[in-house]
């Protein structure tokens, strides 16, 4: 019989103890083993569209801290690549795309060759895991692809797509449903792939106001569900609508997600309300790991507090930042499993 995988039984409504852990980014700039791949790889695409290189860079926190999840190496941008916009991630400066001028500027479907490494990355990491890891794949929301792919990247600080959503709304409609129908194919593809949950990374919901955000968020995520649901039935899907604050409850029972990512904004006292309606994930913030000492003692005690004891999946409120030192992750790993 196969090993019980903690992370999937939480995410699929059991409470486990001590909770499951993994961290948001948790490959990347503050490991010296990824700098060091990242470094022969070239290219930080080049990395994720190599299956073998993809595929080592996942394992790489995997061994070093033995997180209850793999998440896929990849970015949520390949997506628009696969639309048809071209992609480029200078060093230091994030991710640049040619602005969308319409709708029309993007392909109605991924083109399948662009992708096609992303899955095998995700079958060389199945045949290897350990038992007891769970294998995430993931995808952006359709309004936060959308947003680069209106502003061509995250310097203006989305002007140009919040404009869209008021000025230009039916059109960026059009471009979040095209996204979100090519992110349902996207992310049904990696669970035929391997992956055993996946997760929605809505990085930038927290800049709409309510009605655009129920049509901008809500909407095109519950799209998704139903062809995610119809596909896989069995496969948990993690919901994080970042900073959506007083929404984060609506979100939860409009998409259908199975399990609620929380950022570090959200108190606890929210944090537990929201658990009544299901698994919640979260929410130590990034900059208390890096802080280390008695701050991160603190936190991390509070959390577990508040959240332990009904279905929760221990994580950041948003990705680790890259000036992390390695002891303050060592140190999160056994406070959170009790052996501090
Ligand atoms: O979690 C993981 O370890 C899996 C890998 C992963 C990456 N990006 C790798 C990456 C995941 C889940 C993402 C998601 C992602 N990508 C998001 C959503 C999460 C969030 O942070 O809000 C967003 C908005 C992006 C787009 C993106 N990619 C930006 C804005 C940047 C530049 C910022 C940065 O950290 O450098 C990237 C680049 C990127 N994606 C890196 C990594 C490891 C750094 C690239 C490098 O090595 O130089």
């Amino acid at each position: 019989m196969n090993e019980p995988k903690p992370l999937l039984m939480a995410l699929g409504g059991k409470t486990v103890d001590p909770p499951p852990l993994w961290l948001m980014r948790q490959a990347g700039r503050y490991l010296p083993e990824y700098r060091v791949l990242r470094q022969k790889a070239g290219g930080f695409l080049d990395l994720c569209l190599t299956p073998e290189l993809a595929a080592e860079v996942t394992l790489q926190p995997v061994r070093r801290f033995g997180f209850d999840g793999a998440i896929l190496f990849s970015d949520i941008l390949v997506i628009a690549a696969a639309l048809g916009r071209a992609l480029s991630f200078r060093d230091g400066d994030g991710p640049s795309l040619s602005p969308l001028t319409t709708a029309y500027d993007l392909a109605l479907t991924p083109d399948p060759a662009v992708l096609a490494p992303v899955y095998e990355a995700l079958r060389l990491i199945r045949a290897t895991l350990p038992a007891t890891t769970t294998l995430l794949g993931f995808a952006g929301g359709p309004w936060t692809v959308a947003a680069y792919l209106v502003d061509g990247s995250g310097r203006t600080q989305f002007a140009e797509a919040r404009r869209w959503a008021t000025e230009r709304s039916d059109e960026l409609e059009q471009v979040v449903t095209r996204v979100a129908d090519a992110t349902a194919a996207h992310l049904a593809a990696q669970l035929d792939a391997g992956a055993e949950a996946v997760q929605i990374f809505d990085s930038w919901a927290g800049l709409l106001a309510p009605a655009a955000f129920r049509r901008f968020v809500l909407r095109p995520t519950r799209r998704m569900m139903a062809v995610l649901k119809a596909r896989h039935p069995q496969a948990p899907v993690i919901g994080f609508p970042r900073n959506a604050g007083t929404l984060y409850g609506e979100y939860f029972t409009a998409t259908g997600v199975d399990a609620l990512g929380l950022d570090q904004t959200v108190g606890l006292a929210q944090a537990r309300e929201l658990q009544r309606q299901g698994p919640v994930q979260g929410n130590l913030d990034p900059v208390t790991l890096v802080a280390g000492g008695a701050a991160l003692d603190r936190a991390v005690a509070a959390i577990l507090d508040a959240l332990r004891g009904r279905p929760f999946v221990f994580n950041l409120g948003h990705g680790i930042l890259p000036e992390t030192p390695l002891a303050h992750v060592e140190r999160l790993v056994r406070l959170v499993r009790g052996g501090a």
